[in-house]
């Protein structure tokens, strides 16, 4: 029977009942012996379409249903009650699917973990020496100058390669340009990514992320003990990757610790570092971690925010006169700027509504919980569908247009738990604020430089491509920048 304050959820939430029932009344798709709904994924397009078939199959079980994938069970959900409700239960160390062939990799070399793998007292010690002041907005807001300073030769090298308004592999330079922010945020180095001819440390470095990348995905779906044990070529590969990545890392750390113990840190990361307790081991894999987490996912999103600006040019339109009363022309947009710009705020969130880059996230429960009808057991893997609540109409009228409109003040009656393209609770995303700023300048950027049009008007085939602890949308269409 639920507890009072369940009771009270209940009442919010239409949906949950005034008895609990067990796990096994959740509803799902079929389950065979050892594949599970395996073949019926596959079916509706495999892997790279899963979430389309989980909108799919939140349309047919509702809110909340189990999947079982081989071996591999969790329980889906995708309503803001049972998100706010899983939110005010959430205990003090929040976790998430674990990354084996990351922690592996560690264990073997001796290195600390970060915040995408670490668990329990640990990661809350390591998140709140970086949350002070990475959530801080006035904080991040400082931020802006090096933002600005990545922009300049971005917008650049754009002008540069724009041939007759079209760009040869504009995820590509979107990925450099991400890249480089990143680093020039925690090391202070800029690694020229966005000159013609990038040098040789450079391209060896982001050669390293991306094979630790590609390489990471086989040993999560097949055992990475056997990966270690037969000394795979992916083992190899990915062990070699992360040697690369750390002993890079580990360069521009130990030059930034050296500069802050002559002078006083000048800067967010600076100053992070020489505020923490935490030891070189743990600074080394916390920074590593948060510059991965840092790359893709902001590429990702700028790609979808140029695609929508592209197909909705009344939106690009209105952006730009936003952008023209706020900033001046002989002024860079800076972050005092975004503060007077809710347009720009809006179209990035409908942006990352429709096609958010991580389109959903993971808990491993830690105690027995009660969510809407169901009491769900401690270990229970919930999944987070980000995608599928920013797809459904019953939260977003008009939900397939693209409509800034509906994140300005004086209209805005969504549910905050509707959108979560950064996650939720204690474990979100810790790069959100810095993302935001980043995507926000970039777009003033290229809006006031750039009319960016949509070369076709042909239905999109959303992709989805396994990167991280999560996953990437990819789409098959182009745009021009004129
Ligand atoms: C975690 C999305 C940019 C570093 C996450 C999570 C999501 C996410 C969904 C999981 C949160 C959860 O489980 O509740 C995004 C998106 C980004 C972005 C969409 C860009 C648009 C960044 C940046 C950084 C970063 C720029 C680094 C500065 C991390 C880290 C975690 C994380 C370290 C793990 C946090 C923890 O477990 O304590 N991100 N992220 N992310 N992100 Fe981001």
């Amino acid at each position: 029977v639920l507890e009072e304050k369940d009771a009270a959820e209940a009442a919010r939430c239409p949906h949950a009942a005034s008895r609990a029932h067990s796990l096994d009344a959740i509803p799902g798709p079929t389950n065979w012996p050892l594949v599970g709904s395996l073949v019926q994924l596959l079916r509706k397009g495999g892997l790279t379409r899963q979430h389309e078939a989980l909108v799919d199959y939140h349309k047919k079980f509702g809110k909340i249903f189990r999947l079982k994938l081989g071996s591999f069970e969790s329980v889906h959900i995708g309503a803001p009650c049972l998100l706010e409700a899983l939110y005010r239960k959430e205990g003090n160390y929040p976790q998430r699917l674990e990354i084996k062939p990351w922690t592996a990799y560690r264990d073997m070399r001796d290195e600390a973990y970060g915040l995408l793998i670490l668990e329990g007292k640990d990661w809350q010690r390591v998140r709140s020496a970086f949350q002070q002041k990475l959530m801080k907005p006035t904080e991040v807001v400082k931020l802006d100058r090096k933002i600005n300073e990545v922009l300049v030769d971005f917008v650049g090298r754009i002008g540069q390669i724009n041939v007759s308004g079209k760009i040869e592999d504009l995820y590509f330079e979107l990925n450099k340009w991400s890249f480089e922010t990143i680093c020039l945020v925690l090391y202070d180095k800029r690694f020229g990514l966005l000159q013609e001819k990038v040098n040789e440390e450079a391209m060896n470095f982001i050669t390293a992320v991306k094979t630790m990348m590609s390489t990471f995905g086989m040993m999560m779906v097949t055992p990475v003990e056997l990966h270690k044990s037969f000394n795979t070529k992916t083992w190899q590969d990915h062990t070699a990757a992360w040697d690369r990545i750390f002993s890079t890392a580990k360069v521009y750390i130990d030059k930034k610790l050296k500069r802050n113990a002559v002078r006083a840190p000048d800067d967010l990361i600076g100053d992070i570092l020489h505020h923490s307790c935490l030891s070189k081991k743990e600074l080394y894999a916390a920074i590593t971690e948060l510059q991965i987490g840092g790359v893709e996912t902001t590429a990702n999103s700028m790609l979808w925010a140029i695609f929508n600006l592209s197909r909705n040019p009344g939106a690009q339109r209105k952006l730009l006169e936003e952008i023209r009363e706020v900033v001046a022309p002989d002024q860079d947009p800076c972050g005092e700027h975004i503060k007077s710009m809710p347009y720009l705020k809006a179209c990035l969130k409908e942006s990352m509504r429709l096609s958010p880059s991580v389109p959903f996230t993971s808990r491993t429960l830690d105690k027995d919980t009660v969510l809407g009808d169901y009491a769900i057991p401690k270990g229970t893997v919930l999944m987070i569908n980000s995608h599928a609540l920013g797809s459904n109409e019953e939260y977003f009228d008009n939900g397939k247009k693209f409509k800034p409109e509906r994140w300005l003040r004086e209209n805005n009656t969504i549910n905050p738990f509707a959108h979560v393209p950064f996650g939720i609770g204690k474990r979100m995303c810790i790069g959100r604020r810095l993302a935001e700023l980043q995507l926000q300048l970039a777009m003033c950027w290229l809006v006031r430089d750039y009319e960016i049009v949509a070369t076709d008007n042909e239905p999109l085939d959303m992709r989805l491509h396994i990167q991280l602890l999560w996953t990437v949308t990819e789409d098959n269409t182009s745009v021009a920048m004129a």
